[in-house]
């Protein structure tokens, strides 16, 4: 059973006054003596991520929360994230370091607007991206995140329409890559990736011409039709392994990783603005304070949990599946998912 080390210091500001290599060794040996797993999101503070036991997108960390044999989960990253981890991991403890870092796309999505929108529209399936709160997503037939939004969407029968929650820019996206005519997009917006502006693009285009231009798909369809690949974060990772060049659409932790990771490359980010204050709520003192003082969990009521984990799951059998069920009863209950009356395969 875990619990709060003897050795943990009283007050924020206490662990605020330690230098970033004293945080990183209390975190790293504590994580040890917790058998805490850290997952970080490529928009962390560079700090964090060197900390990190896994880095990736939403759908990577998100298996990875499904499939950990660790007995705690530290989530670096936004509130859905943390809470996505508690649907597919319930009987992990899952700690955040600010339970205040949220996601204001997430916000723009409620169970009542979003019950109320289907009573109107009793036919239509609910994709729900991940960025959303867990009732939201208990409200939903299948989530999917930026990685797989196409491939989940072609997995609902083409002539089922599909209400789409809550990002319009991503619904447009696959709008677009599907040639759908049925899909009803929630109005919501991501105002990191909404806020990047053509003149922006242009800018960064007339110094580096050369330059390969890759996008989150959160952003305008304006600029998506511009760039030359359209992608999650983890796409974008995969993009620097391979060209020396890229002008980088998305938030700027994406940017400071693959610069960590290829110092000789060149990578320009296409809004140096492009900054989610929520993800850089964390820091490295928070770190330590939540796995010492294990603050703060994320907890949630047992009936969402449950319905929002049937459409995570479906998401992750339509996208490569979790890796091991945790329990017999887990097993069965992931066969049961592909039968289930969704209609979405
Ligand atoms: P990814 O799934 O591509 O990491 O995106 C998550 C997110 O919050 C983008 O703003
Ligand atoms: Fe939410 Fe946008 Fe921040 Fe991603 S970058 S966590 S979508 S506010």
């Amino acid at each position: 059973m875990a619990r709060p080390t003897d050795s943990a210091l009283a007050s924020l500001t206490a662990y605020e006054t330690l230098s970033r290599e004293e945080l990183a060794a209390r975190i790293i040996r504590r994580k040890a003596d917790l058998d805490a797993v850290i997952l970080g999101h490529s928009y962390q503070r560079v700090e964090i991520q060197e900390v990190s036991d896994f880095l990736g997108d939403s759908l990577a960390l998100s298996q990875e929360a499904a499939d950990t044999d660790a007995a705690v989960i530290v989530f670096c990253g936004v509130h859905f994230m943390a809470e996505t981890a508690k649907i597919l991991s319930p009987g992990k403890m899952v700690l955040m370091p600010d339970l205040e870092a949220g996601c204001p796309m997430a916000d723009f999505a409620t169970g009542d607007r979003l019950r109320k929108l289907k009573a109107e529209h009793p036919d239509a399936a609910v994709v729900t991206y991940v960025n959303s709160t867990a009732e939201v997503k208990a409200e939903s037939d299948i989530c999917c995140t930026s990685a797989n939004a196409v491939e989940v969407v072609n997995s609902v029968p083409a002539e089922r329409p599909i209400i789409f929650v809550p990002d319009r820019n991503l619904a447009d996206y696959v709008t677009e890559q599907t040639g759908r005519t049925n899909i009803i997009p929630w109005d919501g917006f991501c105002h990191v990736h909404d806020d990047m502006v053509l003149e922006e693009l242009e800018a960064a285009k007339a110094v580096h011409p050369k330059a390969l231009v890759v996008i989150h798909p959160e952003a305008r369809p304006e600029l998506l039709e511009r760039a030359d690949v359209v992608t999650s974060t983890s796409g974008m990772v995969k993009l620097a392994e391979e060209h020396d060049t890229l002008i980088i659409g998305t938030e700027m932790g994406l940017v400071d990783r693959v610069q960590m990771e290829y110092p000789d490359k060149t990578f320009i980010p296409l809004s140096s603005q492009a900054i989610c204050g929520n993800m850089k709520k964390n820091t490295l003192a928070k770190l330590a304070w939540s796995v010492d003082h294990l603050q703060y969990e994320v907890t949630l009521d047992e009936d969402i949990r449950s319905k929002a984990e049937s459409s995570l799951r479906r998401m992750l059998e339509v996208s490569g599946g979790w890796r091991r069920p945790e329990s017999d009863d887990e097993a069965s209950e992931a066969l049961a998912v592909g039968a289930s009356d969704c209609g979405c395969r």
